[in-house]
């Protein structure tokens, strides 16, 4: 359905993120329908563009980030006619703010505003002062904000408190992409719509939780950004937290945004912490050395960088959530730059059959759920092998992929997302609160990594990461899904 009329104002227009995802999922819900004809797009950026400049790099970026038949649909013209841009240097004050000013003006001033910072973090304060101080905030206006949300507590605590002077929480969406992935969503459904897999999903059933996501990219042209950041800061803190909080919540009694929440805060304020005695036992990081991935010869962290570096490319960790649910259950959790393999997935282990009946025990149960590529649901069962007159056992997949209607691919995770925050649900963006619960629990990792107390190790790009890696899950008796 279409949303009401809206003006985007993306700060950040010229980046990465616009280019590579914004843009083409405004295009592609445009195309499906849910764009008013009167809704607008603005773009602004400290370049000096004049609009026909910055339509012409919009349409050059949906060219080469979309699908070749999904560009020729006939669409781009009338899309890149909601697009307009405003050249201003954001943090600063000044004159370049009334150009956006008289933009907006010229709408209802009851209109929805959405102001989309896809800008560097430390400038999302300054940002808001300059909209509070121009008269840019309406009562109908929101605030997306990318993350990261600043590098550890202090530092989210004041982007939070600058933004939060400005607009009151409800009007604060913080995005956070893989709560916009289907499969992530469908947790959800698979917990609490099945009684089957809710009768079995604690402590008593379930052996381990594993949460993966790999990737074969290297830093790309971000090497700047993610050279402050590393792989603990960049997906761990945040995606993968948010993915553990809604394997291990109790059930919400709605899917209202605040019931969500408020489960999801309960796990990350149970984590167990992680500690400067305890990180060596209970992460590993390392970074990539040169490899082969695809065929192709690709260079080191390092090299890459042109320089030294204590960042982490890949990190996985053993967190427990001290509920009585999860009582002694580990959540594996890892994640890495240049792997041999793109994957995201959630892997539930659980405990195998107490019987003696077969001789042999029965192989556990795992579901896994794929993130992606392959959306889609798998179950280990045992069932009796038929090629035997013994009655012996072999494991059999029960597989079931997850599709759109007509086999379409799934829409990206922004789409939904940047319409959602036109429709005003706050239900897959973070709360403060949550925001601030990651930071606690990850902060001390980085500073026992800094202090040296967790040696950094390395992994060939292309690999499937380093050996203490596998060794974490073998001290339980359990292994990484790929070598299961
Ligand atoms: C982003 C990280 O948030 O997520 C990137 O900053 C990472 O480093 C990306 O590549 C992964 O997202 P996805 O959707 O491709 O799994």
């Amino acid at each position: 359905q279409q949303v009401e009329p809206f003006d985007y104002v993306i700060f950040g227009a010229t980046g990465d993120l616009t280019m590579r995802k914004l843009l083409p999922a405004l295009y592609n819900r445009l195309r499906m329908g849910q764009i008013p004809d009167n809704a607008r797009i603005i773009g602004a950026a400290r370049s000096e563009l004049d609009r026909a400049a910055y339509v012409a790099r919009a349409r050059e970026a949906l060219e080469h980030f979309l699908p070749a038949d999904v560009f020729n649909s006939g669409l781009v013209e009338r899309f890149l006619g909601h697009i307009h841009y405003v050249t201003l240097d954001s943090s600063k004050k000044g004159a370049q703010w009334d150009s956006l000013k008289t933009l907006l003006a010229g709408a209802d001033p009851d209109r929805i505003r959405v102001y989309y910072f896809a800008t560097a973090p430390q400038l999302y304060a300054s940002i808001c002062e300059n909209l509070h101080e121009y008269g840019l905030i309406t009562p109908r206006s929101r605030v997306v904000l990318e993350k990261p949300i600043g590098t550890n507590m202090a530092t989210a605590t004041a982007i939070n408190d600058g933004v939060g002077q400005f607009f009151p929480e409800n009007q604060i969406y913080r995005i956070d992409h893989y709560l916009g992935k289907e499969t992530v969503q469908n947790v959800l459904a698979l917990r609490f719509a099945n009684p089957l897999m809710n009768a079995a999903w604690s402590a008593e059933h379930i052996e381990s939780v594993q949460i993966t996501a790999v990737e074969t990219v290297g830093v790309e042209g971000r090497a700047a950004y993610y050279d402050t950041s590393g792989a603990l800061r960049d997906m761990i803190q945040n995606h993968l937290l948010q993915v553990l909080c809604l394997v291990a919540m109790e059930a919400p009694d709605s899917l209202e945004a605040d019931a969500v929440r408020n489960a999801k805060l309960a796990v990350l304020n149970a984590l167990r912490p992680i500690t400067e005695g305890t990180a060596a036992a209970e992460t590993v990081r390392a970074q990539y050395t040169a490899g082969v991935i695809d065929g192709k010869n690709v260079p080191g962290y390092l090299d890459e960088l042109g320089k030294d570096s204590t960042t982490e490319t890949y990190a996985a960790i053993r967190a427990w959530v001290d509920t009585p649910r999860w009582k002694n259950v580990p959540f594996y959790i890892r994640t890495a730059k240049r792997s041999g393999r793109k994957v995201s997935e959630i892997v539930i282990t659980f405990r195998p059959a107490a019987t003696a009946m077969f001789g042999a025990t029965p192989a556990s149960n795992r579901l896994v759920l794929r993130v992606q590529p392959n959306e889609g649901v798998e179950l280990r069962l045992n069932v009796k092998n038929p090629a035997l007159d013994v009655f012996n056992l072999q494991t059999a997949d029960l597989d079931t992929p997850i599709r759109m209607e007509g086999g379409m691919p799934f829409p990206d995770s922004y789409e939904r997302l940047l319409l959602d925050a036109v429709r005003g649900d706050p239900v897959l963006f973070i709360r403060r609160d949550e925001v601030e619960a990651a930071w606690r629990w990850a902060e001390p990792i980085l500073d026992a990594w800094k202090d040296g107390k967790v040696p950094m190790q390395t992994y060939s790009a292309g690999s499937y990461g380093p050996e203490q890696a596998v060794r974490l899950l073998a001290e339980h008796g359990d292994n990484w899904h790929e070598t299961a």
